[in-house]
C-alpha cells in the first residue's frame, strides 16, 4: 500500500469546520501539510450515495481528481438505535439546508417522543465515521470507526458540533458537547478511524 510521508501535502476534503479542526489535529504529529478542500475553491460534491462507503468515497475521489493531490474524506453519522439506525447517512440532512443543528437535534427529540423511544432510561446510539483516503488515480482505501454510547435530552454544552450536545459515550456522563475537545477526540469514531488509517497509510505511524 502506498504512504504518506512528512512534508506531503493532504487535501482534507470536507466543508464542515469541526471536521477539518479535528482532522488536522490528528494529522498534525505526522508532518503532513493539511490543506482544506474550501482553500483549493472545490464545491462540495453532492452526497449521492446511501453508504456511508459510498459517500466517503465520492467526496475523496473528487477532490484527488480536482487537485491532483491525496485526499482525505469523512462520511460520518449517528445511528439511533430506537429509530432503527436513522438518521444514519442522512445525518446531515436532517439539519435542513442551512445546517443547523439544533434544528436535527429537534427532530431526534419529535421522532423518539413518536417512537416512545425517550422510555429507555439510556437509549442506544453511536457514531459513525468512514474514511477514505482516495489517490489521484482514483484508487482508495477505506477504515471505519465507531463509538458506541447512549443519547440523552435536552441538548448539554456549546463544544464540539452536529449532534455532540446530546450524545453521551458508554463510560463517560458529560455529553461530547460539554468534553473538552481533547477528551472528545480521544475517543471519537473519527479518531478511531483514524487510527486504521494511520497504520496502513501514514509512513512512521
Ligand atoms: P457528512 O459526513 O458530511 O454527511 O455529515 C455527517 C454529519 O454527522 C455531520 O454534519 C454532523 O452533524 C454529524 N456528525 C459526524 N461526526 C460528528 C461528531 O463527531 N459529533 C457530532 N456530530 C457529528
Amino acid at each position: 500500500m502506498r504512504r504518506l510521508k512528512r512534508g506531503d501535502q493532504l487535501v482534507v476534503a470536507t466543508h464542515n469546520p469541526g471536521k477539518v479542526w479535528e482532522i488536522s489535529k490528528l494529522l498534525e504529529p505526522y508532518g503532513l501539510h493539511a490543506v482544506a478542500a474550501g482553500e483549493f475553491g472545490l464545491e462540495e460534491p453532492e452526497e449521492t450515495e446511501t453508504t456511508f462507503v459510498g459517500n466517503a468515497k465520492l467526496k475523496a475521489v473528487f477532490a484527488a481528481e480536482s487537485t491532483g493531490l491525496p485526499a482525505l474524506a469523512d462520511d460520518s453519522g449517528i445511528e439511533i438505535d430506537a429509530l432503527d439506525g436513522a438518521p444514519g447517512v442522512y445525518t446531515a440532512d436532517w439539519a435542513g439546508p442551512n445546517r443547523d443543528f439544533s434544528i436535527a437535534m429537534e427532530r431526534v427529540n419529535e421522532e423518539m417522543v413518536a417512537r416512545d423511544g425517550w422510555k429507555d432510561p439510556a437509549p442506544r446510539a453511536n457514531f459513525i465515521s468512514v474514511l477514505c483516503l482516495a489517490w489521484p488515480d482514483g484508487s482508495t482505501e477505506l477504515f471505519e470507526g465507531k463509538v458506541y454510547g447512549h443519547i440523552e435530552w435536552p441538548p448539554r454544552g456549546t463544544n464540539g458540533f452536529g449532534y455532540d450536545p446530546i450524545f453521551v459515550a458508554d463510560g463517560e456522563t458529560l455529553t461530547f458537547g460539554e468534553m473538552e475537545p481533547a477528551k472528545k477526540y480521544a475517543i471519537s469514531h473519527r479518531t478511531r478511524a483514524f487510527e486504521s488509517f494511520k497504520r496502513a497509510c501514514l509512513e512512521g505511524a
